[in-house]
């Protein structure tokens, strides 16, 4: 397959348009998600900064009064897709989880890089009390306040959603509460791409024991039958509060709280590290154990000024490493390990944005050669299969979603240096 045969990034883009926000990806993914609109708004930064702030107030939209900005904004979008609005049942036509948060940073990429300033610094203003209010229920409701990690409570927050990270902490999940239910992502995609059906079965039983609770995300913290700290939102809280100081600095606006949240971010992600597996891992905290096996988010933490010189070192070892194994950097998960599948998502092939972040990483702690890399096995990978949501790390077939906004956004702004 040559590129002409794929859609332009930003003919995806304009696909997956809908006026005020953008879906991940039309057939299976037909709504707002939270990570997924901070990514995409910086594909519209190159063309459109207007549209590019409206996603970026898009991504926080449906925010709870708690400060929590859930993870799926369902709002008047149709379409099929399971758990739709009615399952979560929540009073906010929202999920009733979150899930990594991205805003902040992105926000501030797009801010630095704007030609129309009194346009980014007031729609900057606008985000600025939401990208707050969202960071301090972060660093309270869901903090660990002995380590000053931030909590998760069900894999989909993750952003991970199936990583095998997540096998252990849900494998004493009960499914008997589940009912009958039909799984849609199965009809849009082939199921070998897909999480298994008992994996599927316990993300369920959590979203019920969660909306048993009303949602009340801090007695899930001392209840729930999952709860992890994870190296991906810790890595991106740490970074949100980074780019919060900094932004709240050029705006203006007291910024001692979010200094407090930065300091306990990076206290509590620092604790992450793993000398077994040479990379940060999540860890358990039902049974405060290290979930001792490297994914792509154990990389994240590059993204902080968190990781040692030496940790940096092992890093790199490991990267190279799973590169002696696999013909396109960076797989979701480690290649040796028994539990990897190079077709199935999280569980082992490339996601352009994990190679995004990690690039960002590498150039933030001295090695633009690595970062560079990253960047040119995105690159080929989308030439060659186009904007798809995931791409085997071996032969480099498309896999998952097709026409998918994020990787569209990113081909379009990182792949052509327009953002860091
Ligand atoms: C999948 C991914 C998640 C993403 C969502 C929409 O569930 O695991 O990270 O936000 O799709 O693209």
């Amino acid at each position: 397959m040559t590129s002409e045969d794929h859609l332009s990034p930003k003919d995806v883009l304009l696909l997956n348009d809908r006026g005020d926000h953008t879906v991940p990806a039309a057939r299976i993914y037909p709504f707002r998600w939270l990570w997924d609109s901070a990514l995409i708004a910086v594909g519209w930064a190159t063309f459109d900064e207007r549209r590019a702030w409206t996603e970026l107030d898009a991504s926080m939209s449906a925010q709870w009064e708690s400060g929590m900005v859930p993870h799926i904004d369902f709002g008047d979008g149709a379409g099929s897709y399971f758990p739709g609005p009615a399952t979560w049942n929540t009073p906010y036509n929202s999920t009733g989880i979150t899930q990594p948060p991205l805003t902040a940073p992105i926000a501030l990429a797009v801010y630095k890089a704007a030609r129309d300033r009194d346009l980014a610094r007031s729609a900057a203003m606008t985000l600025w009390p939401k990208l707050v209010a969202f960071q301090s229920w972060l660093y309270s409701v869901r903090l660990h306040e002995e380590t000053g990690l931030v909590l998760s409570v069900h894999p989909w927050e993750t952003g991970l959603d199936n990583s095998p990270a997540w096998e252990q902490p849900m494998s004493a999940i009960d499914t008997t509460v589940v009912p009958t239910y039909v799984r849609k992502d199965t009809t849009h995609i082939d199921h070998t791409e897909r999480p298994p059906q008992l994996f599927y079965d316990r993300c369920y039983a959590l979203l019920i024991d969660l909306k048993s609770n009303g949602y009340d995300t801090r007695a899930a913290v001392d209840q729930c039958p999952f709860v992890v700290a994870d190296t991906c939102i810790n890595s991106i809280a740490v970074e949100a509060s980074e780019a919060l100081v900094e932004l709240g600095r050029d705006l203006g606006q007291d910024v001692a709280e979010i200094e407090s949240y930065l300091e306990h971010g990076r206290a509590g992600l620092a604790t992450l590290w793993s000398d077994n597996v040479n990379a940060f891992v999540s860890w358990d905290m039902r049974t405060n154990k290290p979930i001792d096996i490297a994914t792509c988010s154990g990389f994240f933490p590059l993204m902080t000024d968190v990781p040692s010189p030496a940790q940096v070192g092992a890093l790199v070892t490991l990267m190279n490493k799973w590169g002696a194994k696999t013909r396109y950097l960076l797989p979701s998960f480690d290649p040796s390990h028994e539990l990897f599948d190079p077709r199935r998502y999280w569980c082992g092939p490339v996601w352009i944005n994990a190679n995004y972040f990690i690039a960002k990483g590498f150039t933030r702690h001295g090695h633009p050669e690595l970062a560079q890399r990253l960047l040119d096995d995105a690159r080929r990978l989308v030439e060659m299969s186009g904007s798809r949501e995931y791409f085997d790390p071996f032969n480099g077939d498309g896999l998952g979603g097709v026409e998918f906004s994020w990787t569209a956004a990113l081909a379009m702004s990182w792949f052509n240096g327009a953002i860091a």
